[in-house]
């Protein structure tokens, strides 16, 4: 049965700075912890690094032409911090901002709507140099960098997202190390969810005071939408979800999360006012779903299993969730190992909506990497193709995930595939793919895989089939 996208239902799609723009050392920019982390051997698969990435830095406008010709409503990039701020502190860097002018420019000339993330993972070295996301000056630095941002695109961005997945920045960068700065220590970990969160009320009450258009604002979460035992499942929602959700949008922390945690930090880094300051009005909640987790209680005896969909490492990213364990799921998978469950995004859209009534939602990314392959054309003599069925099915069943939830009630405004080109992918490196449009890491040349022309014709004729 064809159903009818939503009136006004935005589709787009999203990438990030350090995934895509390569141009690393150009221009005044300075180095991040991905860039630190990428050249530090063994990090990263096959020694890859975002050096040259998709080139967008050079490539946007080409990219921009792309985007209009698949008929993207809106495009989610984020700005690279270092190229604004190369130390992350002090006076702005000119030639930073005039790339990201440039860019939302493009995009308005184009009828793309700019939806802006400060932060989504590449923080300035020389920021965590002085102690990262664990201090608590961090939080103060991003507020001046918000501010800068809103400054000069405050009249044209229609979308501020403070902060991607801060989930990925505390646990996969402090606990676990599987991400940049890849550092394992449980306790600095949960002291920098706290920043992440002062950093995001912050930059809210940063922007608001120097935007002059009448943008949303918004930030973007990873739920953990988690199948299992009734304990397990409080724990771990509490580490995932109910940390970033409860102070953002209630005001303080979950009593549970922090008893949970009692052997790892007594949370004395939390101070008198904190609560209030993060608790800022936001316009629009970004939803980002790829699978499912399932956890339970371990019995300490038989081998712990860690299949919650992170990358592997020398640590857990679960401070003091030592009891609960990760079986793995049943399939089908992506390329990444991820299970496809569709009826996951519906859930967690109808239980945000029953617990933030009156909060607006938005799929800020939902995507799948499979592997590849690259033909000839049969329809274009000489042209290159890619029939990314799996893809386009991924994509087709969560846009009707998505219906689901608004047909049983819930506010989504929109859905941004992840992603627009193929990128390096943080730890996995070039491997795996998620664009809809391929790139060729040799030529850097962009080729739209069939997924994109269905995207394209999802816009287009405004009907789910
Ligand atoms: C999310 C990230 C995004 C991308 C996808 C696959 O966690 O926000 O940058 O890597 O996963």
């Amino acid at each position: 049965m064809s159903r009818a996208l939503p009136e006004g239902f935005v589709l787009g799609s999203a990438t990030a700075s350090y995934q895509v723009e390569g141009a690393a050392r150009e221009d005044g920019r300075g180095p991040s912890i991905w860039d630190t982390f990428s050249h530090t051997p063994g990090r990263v698969w096959n020694g890859d690094t975002g050096d040259v990435a998709c080139d967008h830095y050079h490539r946007f406008d080409q990219d921009l032409d792309l985007m209009a010709e698949l008929g993207l409503q809106a495009y989610r990039f984020s700005v690279a911090w270092p190229r604004i701020q190369p130390t992350g502190r002090g006076e702005a860097n000119t030639a930073g901002l005039d790339f990201y002018d440039r860019l939302v420019d493009g995009l308005l000339e184009r009828g793309i709507r700019p939806v802006s993330t400060l932060y989504h993972w590449d923080l300035p070295q020389a920021l965590e140099d002085a102690g990262g996301w664990p201090a608590r000056d961090t939080a103060s630095a991003f507020a001046d960098y918000a501010a800068i941002m809103g400054k000069r695109l405050g009249d044209r961005v229609s979308t501020w997202t403070t902060l991607n997945e801060p989930w990925c920045s505390a646990y996969l960068g402090y606990a676990s190390g599987a991400h940049a700065p890849g550092r394992t220590e449980h306790a600095a970990a949960l002291a920098a969810v706290h920043h992440l969160n002062l950093g995001h009320g912050l930059a809210l009450q940063a922007l608001r005071s120097e935007v002059s258009g009448d943008p949303d604002y918004s930030v973007t979460l990873n739920f953990h939408v988690l199948r299992g035992e009734d304990d397990a499942v409080r724990q771990i929602d509490g580490l995932a979800n109910r940390v970033f959700l409860q102070p953002m949008l209630e005001g303080g922390y979950p009593t549970d999360v922090i008893e949970d945690t009692a052997s790892v930090t007594d949370w004395s880094f939390v101070r008198d006012g904190d609560a209030e300051a993060i608790h800022q009005p936001i316009d629009v909640l970004g939803v980002n779903y790829y699978s499912t987790t399932a956890v339970r209680l371990w019995d300490g005896r038989s081998e712990r299993l860690t299949a919650d969909g992170h990358k592997g490492a020398a640590a857990s990213p679960w401070p003091g969730a030592e009891r609960v364990e990760f079986p793995p799921q049943p399939g089908p998978y992506t390329e990444m190992g991820w299970n496809i469950e569709p009826a996951g995004l519906t859930e967690l859209l109808l239980d945000l909506h029953r617990r933030y009534p009156d909060l607006p939602l938005m799929i800020t990314e939902n995507g799948a990497a499979f592997a590849d392959e690259v033909v000839p054309d049969a329809s274009q003599p000489g042209a290159l193709a890619v029939h990314d069925e799996k893809r386009v099915a991924y994509v087709r069943d969560h846009v009707g995930a998505v219906l689901d939830a608004v047909d049983a009630g819930a506010d989504v405004r929109g859905y941004f595939v992840w992603s627009l080109l193929d990128n390096f992918e943080w730890g996995y490196g070039y491997s795996k793919r998620f664009g809809i449009v391929r790139v060729d890491y040799e030529t850097l040349e962009r080729i739209p895989k069939d997924s994109a022309l269905w995207f394209a014709d999802l816009g287009r004729t405004r009907r789910l089939d």
